[in-house]
């Protein structure tokens, strides 16, 4: 029988991509974001049954309608992927409040809440995959959108650490920069950064989902990343901490 996965922030980007991997692996999808057109006309581009769970995930009866939808039992979802998100181009001293609640509880409280909904059922049936899309910025001191990136490896490396036993699987998929509309919706361009440092959607969410196949914990995508990663740790924090949006150029 098909399996079937659940995709949030699947009306764009790497979660649309996510997506039409896995139907095109023969997954039966949910696809979840707010806008329910986009998320209309990408369930019938796909040659799979698709349902459509138009959600907030900032807004707790929306969190709580797809973390329902995750714990049913009648209707088994084998792999969550919890991608949604996005970035605030202000930084700390400067940005909103009510921005700042609403990146945390899309970055940090969703993945939370959305695991420890699908964990049961999965552990019910002795299998499962949760694929959470986080960040390079997750291991870099660059403002509270990294913080709510780290929450989430954190978070997803202690699920496959305490349930791989269990037949459970959970990768972190930390991309560096990938040509979607994530900057764009920050009011920023994509110039101030090198062209060679922008990454398909395409090969980093095949990068995730085979990590997720091959049980890794941490995946960073994209090869230019991989090489950078080992020398993270050698670098002060006083100049890594500069590698913020500001060095995008506003739109
Ligand atoms: N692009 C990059 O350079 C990059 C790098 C590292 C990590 N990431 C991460 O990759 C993930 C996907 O981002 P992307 O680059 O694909 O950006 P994107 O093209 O802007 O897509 C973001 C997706 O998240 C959904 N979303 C935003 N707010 C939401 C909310 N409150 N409730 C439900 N869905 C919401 C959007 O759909 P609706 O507007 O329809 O809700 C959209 O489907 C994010 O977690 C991001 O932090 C991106």
């Amino acid at each position: 029988m098909a399996m079937t996965a659940l995709v949030t922030g699947a009306s764009a980007g790497l979660g649309a991509e996510l997506a039409r991997q896995l139907a095109a692996d023969g997954f039966r999808l949910v696809l979840v974001a707010r806008d329910r057109a986009r998320l209309e006309a990408l369930a019938a581009s796909l040659a799979v049954p698709c349902e459509v769970l138009p959600a907030d995930l900032t807004v707790p009866d929306d969190l709580q309608r797809v973390a329902a939808r995750l714990a049913d039992p009648a209707r088994p979802v084998d792999v969550l992927v919890s991608n949604a998100g996005f970035g605030i181009a202000a930084e700390l001293a400067d940005s909103d409040p009510a921005d700042e609640r609403r990146l945390l509880e899309l970055l940090a409280w969703a993945p939370l809440r959305l695991s420890q909904a699908a964990l049961p059922g999965m552990l019910v049936r002795g299998r499962g995959g949760i694929l959470t899309v986080a960040s390079l910025a997750g291991l870099l001191p660059t403002g509270s959108y990294a913080a709510a990136k780290a929450h989430a490896i954190a978070l997803s490396r202690s699920i496959a650490a305490q349930h791989r036993a269990d037949g459970i699987r959970a990768t972190a998929l930390l991309p560096g920069f990938v040509r979607t509309e994530f900057h764009e919706r920050m009011g920023l361009r994509r110039t101030g950064v090198p062209a060679i440092a922008w990454a398909d959607a395409a090969d980093v969410a095949r990068e995730g989902l085979a990590g997720l196949r091959r049980g890794r914990a941490v995946v960073v995508s994209d090869w230019r990343y991989r090489l950078v990663r080992p020398v993270l740790p050698l670098v002060p924090d006083r100049m890594l901490g500069r590698w913020t949006m500001r060095r995008l150029d506003p739109r």
